[in-house]
């Protein structure tokens, strides 16, 4: 995507270290800076993309009214490009400012970055100036657990009893992520891509689902409230949660519905499963409904 005419380098951590993110959003973060890199140099040129492990105390934060002290994950990627000038620099997070020709530029790249960013409680830092380059530093907290496999969570044993959800959504890149997400918190998954096909999964996993995860807006004809009352006529107590993109003040959800708005963050997630199954400790890593 970014071209012959530009040489790109990549320096790792030194050291192996954690964030708690969704990968998709992570991969859509850095795609947006490497695309602005690229359009900010036809000419050709050099973007850099460095991680570090970046320890901020009292004495030195970085001056962005979101940064605080902890440990942090800082992704700084630069170009040596068009740069911004001060005008530009005071707009580009805003939702449509671009400054490309039509047809080129949404200006949603950095909205959107900008958005996803925040909602893994972090903050995105620029430095540029015309016709010098410019750098963007993403600062993300650090995750001090250990990355889990999904497969070793399930096998093992202080795990044991770790709940079965059956997960429903149409948009295939939705229901990866956050089937990714249940199962780096040690549930089960058994996903469905409408609601036809989770009666299907329902009836082979005969009885083993310990909560349902449903879209609300669903292909197939049968939609998240309807799927919820059919479960429910076979398990009237099963726990259901709802996740939709409209409001939850829909009149028509049922009674005993945990309503989850999208997107959503994992700690949402977490949160939202943990309430409707009515655990404190089921899903197994707590920090995850602290930090939401
Ligand atoms: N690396 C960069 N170098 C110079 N200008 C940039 C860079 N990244 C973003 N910009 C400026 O910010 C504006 C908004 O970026 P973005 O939200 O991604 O929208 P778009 O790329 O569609 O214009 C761009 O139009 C450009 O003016
Ligand atoms: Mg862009």
């Amino acid at each position: 995507m970014i071209g012959e005419s530009i040489a790109v380098s990549f320096e790792p951590c030194p050291t192996p270290a954690s964030v708690l993110a969704d990968a998709g959003m992570m991969e859509q973060v850095v795609m947006n800076l490497c695309v602005n890199a690229r359009d900010a140099m036809p000419q050709g040129g050099m973007l850099r993309l460095a991680l570090a492990q970046v320890t901020l105390d009292g004495a030195v934060l970085s001056g962005h009214p979101q940064s605080r002290a902890g440990q942090f994950i800082r992704l700084e990627v630069s170009d040596t490009g068009c740069g911004m000038d001060a005008g530009t620099l005071a707009r580009l997070f805003e939702p449509f400012f671009t400054t490309k020709g039509v047809g080129q530029g949404t200006g949603l790249g950095l909205a959107t970055t900008h958005s996803i960013v925040a909602q893994h409680e972090g903050w995105i830092e620029v430095t540029s100036e015309a016709g010098r380059g410019a750098t963007f530093r993403v600062w993300l907290p650090q995750h001090d657990a250990e990355p889990v496999q999904a497969a070793t969570a399930l096998d093992d044993g202080a795990r044991g009893g770790a709940a079965v959800v059956l997960l429903v959504e149409d948009e295939e890149a939705v229901r990866g992520s956050t089937a990714r997400g249940l199962r780096r918190m040690g549930y089960e998954v058994v996903e469905a891509g409408d609601g036809v096909e989770a009666l299907g999964v329902w009836e082979r996993e005969a009885g083993r689902v310990d909560l349902l995860l449903t879209d609300m807006v669903m292909p197939a004809g049968l939609n998240g409230v309807e799927l919820s009352r059919r479960l429910r006529e076979q398990r009237a107590d099963l726990p259901v949660v709802i996740a939709s993109g409209y409001m939850a003040e829909d009149r028509t959800l049922p009674e005993s519905v945990t309503f989850l708005s999208k997107p959503f963050t994992l700690a949402q997630l977490g949160a939202a499963v943990r309430g409707a199954l009515g655990t404190t400790g089921q899903g197994p890593d707590e920090r995850e409904a602290r930090r939401g």
